[in-house]
């Protein structure tokens, strides 16, 4: 079991990775780099969270932007099967108000091929917001097929498939409160 783990299912244990201590500090100075960023912006800020990954991440980070903030949700489906990325992307939930000339952040689980992003961005820069921004908890670089600028992120990881803190293995382990990856994978 790893240390410090309130939940961790005895039949497949995970190594710890990223402590919850850790992303809790890390997630404090991602949204004082927000605040700082966008002090003065009105209440146009939107964090946009990408389900079902970041929801936990989102909930974590919207507390610590202490700015006038709403929070939206996009639903996406990708086309490829569970771990690999196509690129090619479904909104399955769209969002719930038009983001035209909102300052908009988009808040990803993990950006790994970047292909996900790539799309998102594209999408929704055709809606017109006043300014978008990606923030990711966690990035693979050994992975990248397309480069994206992230603006906000909170750990470079290597090259291994990561559960917890919202990340799943089939749809399973996102309520885990540390980031952690299967030692044999
Ligand atoms: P990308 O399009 O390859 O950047 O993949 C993005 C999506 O793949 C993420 O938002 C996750 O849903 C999923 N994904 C990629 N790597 C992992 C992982 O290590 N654990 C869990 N999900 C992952
Ligand atoms: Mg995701």
């Amino acid at each position: 079991m790893a240390p410090n783990s309130p939940f961790n299912r005895a039949e497949r244990p995970f190594k710890e990775m990223i402590s919850a201590v850790r992303i809790t500090t890390r997630v404090a100075e991602i949204g004082a780099e927000i605040t700082r960023d966008f002090e003065g912006q009105g209440d146009d800020l939107v964090l946009l969270a990408v389900l079902k990954g970041s929801v936990i991440f989102l909930s974590d980070l919207c507390r610590q932007v202490k700015l006038p903030t709403s929070l939206d949700f996009i639903g996406i489906a990708s086309y490829g099967d569970e771990t690999a990325s196509s690129g090619v992307v479904k909104i399955t939930q769209d969002l719930t108000k038009p983001i035209e000339g909102k300052h908009v952040i988009i808040v990803e689980d993990i950006i790994d091929t970047g292909l996900t992003a790539t799309y998102l961005m594209a999408n929704l820069r055709t809606r017109n917001p006043a300014s978008l921004k990606l923030c990711s908890l966690l990035h693979k670089p050994s992975r990248t097929v397309k480069e994206v600028t992230i603006d906000y992120l909170g750990f470079e990881i290597p090259n291994k498939f990561v559960v917890g803190y919202g990340l799943d293995i089939a749809q399973q382990w996102r309520n885990l409160s540390f980031i952690g990856y299967i030692e044999d994978e």
